[in-house]
């Protein structure tokens, strides 16, 4: 199963594609994870992507392109992958499409997460994860089950993306609406997409793209 997750911002990609690891038993391929880990890592990628991150701006077309080209390759996708912010521009939708079909693969289906905006800032301004395992949270729609304390790992340290601000998720909104809707129209006419409602709860949300792979898979 090859699955795109599309949407903007805090629209629930990452958590959305965490139940699919779980369920499905594929990866989440999330590029802004990846760029987080090179910036932590301090390599050469992450030194170049820190401050646009920071910025709210998309990081060029080649870094990204090359770090989903390297990472398809990898055994565990195998059997297929989640892309989670990925494509994130029409250039990166060409250099995917190549990618494929050098490979031999075929996208199975790109799922459209619809949110309104005024919900994306809630959900962005209340975001933190486990500083161990990285398991998201939510000050109000996600919480721990016991105050304080990961349910996944059991940690008690937390934290909150650097660019997780008002002010920046401003910037990361107008680069979505300018740079990665145009790819709504993409993949609408290649029969690719399907939208979900990204309003409604998150099990719901869940029961919706389940519907969906069982349609075209
Ligand atoms: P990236 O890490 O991809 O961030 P993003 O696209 O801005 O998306 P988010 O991770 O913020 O949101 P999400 O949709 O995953 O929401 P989540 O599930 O966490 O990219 C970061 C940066 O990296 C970019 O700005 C760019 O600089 C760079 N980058 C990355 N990829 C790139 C690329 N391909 N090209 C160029 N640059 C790239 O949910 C948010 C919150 O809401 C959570 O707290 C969650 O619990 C809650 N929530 C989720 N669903 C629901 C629901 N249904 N109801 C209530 N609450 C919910």
């Amino acid at each position: 199963m090859r699955l795109i997750l599309l949407g903007p911002p805090g629209a629930g990609k990452g958590t959305q594609a965490q139940r699919l690891v779980e369920k499905h038993g594929i990866p989440q391929l999330s590029t802004g994870d990846m760029l987080r880990m090179a910036v932590k890592e301090g390599t050469e990628v992450g030194l170049r992507a820190k401050a646009v991150m920071d910025a709210g701006r998309l990081v060029s077309d080649e870094i990204v392109n090359d770090i989903v080209s390297e990472r398809i390759d990898a055994d565990d996708c195998a059997k297929g992958f989640i892309l989670d912010g990925y494509p994130r521009t029409l250039a990166q939708a060409d250099a995917l499409d190549m990618m494929l079909e050098r490979k031999g693969l075929a996208l199975d289906a790109v799922i459209e997460l619809k949110v309104d905006d005024d919900v994306l800032v809630d959900r962005i301004s209340g975001r933190y994860t486990c500083a161990v395992c990285g398991a998201g949270y939510h000050e109000t729609n996600r919480k721990p089950k016991v105050d304080g304390v990961c349910d996944n790992c059991g940690s008690t340290e937390f934290k909150r993306r650097p660019d997780d601000n008002a002010e920046t998720l401003r910037t990361r909104l107008q680069a979505y609406y300018k740079d990665t809707s145009p790819l709504i129209g993409y993949y609408y006419a290649k029969g690719k997409l399907s939208v979900v409602d990204g309003m409604a709860e998150i099990d719901d949300v869940t029961r919706q793209i389940e519907d969906v792979l069982v349609e075209r898979i």
